[in-house]
C-alpha cells in the first residue's frame, strides 16, 4: 500500500515536472480495451498461458516487447496487426505499458466479510492470480535460479527494468518461450543459441519452473 502511495506521489511529481513525458494512465486503460480480448480485463492472460499475463509486468519490458512485435524481431502473429504504427504509436506504447505494470494481482484469495454482493465478490476474485504448483525438485530449482537467473530476473523473480518478471507467469507460457530461445527463434541474452538456457538439462528447466511457482507469496 505504502509502495503504491509512494508510486503515485512519484508519478504526480513527474507529471508536474515533465508534463510531456508522463504516461497517460487513462489513455492506457482505454487502449487496454483492445488487449483485454486476449489478455483479459486485468491483464491476467488466459487459456492456461496461451495468452501470457501482462499485469504487473515491468513497464520497460512491456514497451520493449511491443516494439519487438512491431518490428518483427519477436514474431507474434496474433498481435502483429495491433502493433502497427497506426494502431500503436510510441506514446500509446508508453501509456499502455504504464497502465499494465501498475495492475496489482493478489496471490491469496480475498477474505470476504459476508456483506459483498455477487458482483463485488466476482470483481475481488478477478484480481487474484495463483499459478498452480509445477512439479520438480525445489532445492535444485532454487540453487540454479539464484545462481544463473536472479542477477537479471531478480531474487524474487519479479524482474526489473528490461528484465521480465517470471514469478506469477503461466508455466506453460514460460516453457514455450524457453523452447523458442533454445531453437534460436527468440533472442534471450547475447549468447543466442549457445546461451545459458542451452546449457541446462530439460529437468533443470523444469526444476526452475517448480521453484518459481513455489515463491509466489512473499514470505511473511
Ligand atoms: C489476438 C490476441 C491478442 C491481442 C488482442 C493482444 N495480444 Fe498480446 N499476446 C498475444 C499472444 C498469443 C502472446 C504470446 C506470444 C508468444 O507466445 O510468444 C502475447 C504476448 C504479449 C506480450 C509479451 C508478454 C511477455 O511476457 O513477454 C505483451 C507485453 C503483450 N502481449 C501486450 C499486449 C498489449 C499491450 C495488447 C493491446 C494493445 C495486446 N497484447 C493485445 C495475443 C494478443
Ligand atoms: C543476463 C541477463 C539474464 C539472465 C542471467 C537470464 N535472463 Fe531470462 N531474460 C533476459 C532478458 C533480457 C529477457 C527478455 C528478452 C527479450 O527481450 O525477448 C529474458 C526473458 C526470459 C524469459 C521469457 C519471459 C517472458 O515473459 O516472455 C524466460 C522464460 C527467461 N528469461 C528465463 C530465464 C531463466 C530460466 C534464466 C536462468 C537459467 C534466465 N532467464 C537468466 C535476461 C536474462
Amino acid at each position: 500500500m505504502l509502495h503504491r502511495l509512494r508510486f503515485s506521489l512519484l508519478a504526480a511529481c513527474l507529471a508536474l515536472s515533465f508534463p510531456a513525458a508522463a504516461a497517460d494512465l487513462d489513455k492506457g486503460k482505454e487502449i487496454n480495451g483492445t488487449c483485454a480480448a486476449c489478455h483479459s480485463d486485468n491483464g491476467q492472460g488466459g487459456k492456461k498461458g496461451e495468452y501470457p499475463r501482462i499485469a504487473g509486468q515491468q513497464a520497460k519490458y512491456i514497451e520493449s516487447q511491443l516494439k519487438s512485435f512491431r518490428s518483427r524481431t519477436r514474431v507474434n502473429i496474433p498481435m502483429f496487426p495491433y502493433t502497427q504504427e497506426r494502431e500503436l504509436s510510441d506514446d500509446d506504447i508508453k501509456d499502455i505499458a504504464a497502465y499494465l505494470s501498475g495492475i496489482v494481482l493478489d496471490t491469496k484469495m480475498p477474505t470476504y466479510t459476508g456483506n459483498e454482493d455477487a458482483l463485488t465478490k466476482l470483481l475481488m476474485a478477478d484480481k487474484v492470480m495463483i499459478i498452480p504448483r509445477a512439479e520438480g525438485d525445489l532445492a535444485n530449482g532454487e540453487a540454479l535460479y539464484q545462481k544463473q537467473c536472479a542477477a537479471c530476473h531478480g531474487k524474487t523473480g519479479k524482474g526489473r527494468g528490461m528484465f521480465p518478471m517470471l514469478v506469477g507467469q503461466y508455466t506453460n507460457y514460460l516453457l514455450r518461450q524457453v523452447d523458442l530461445y533454445l531453437k534460436g527463434d527468440r533472442p534471450h541474452d547475447e549468447d543466442g543459441t549457445v546461451g545459458r538456457l542451452n546449457a541446462l538439462k530439460a529437468q533443470d528447466i523444469q526444476d526452475i519452473m517448480a521453484y518459481l511457482t513455489s515463491i509466489q507469496e512473499p514470505k511473511e
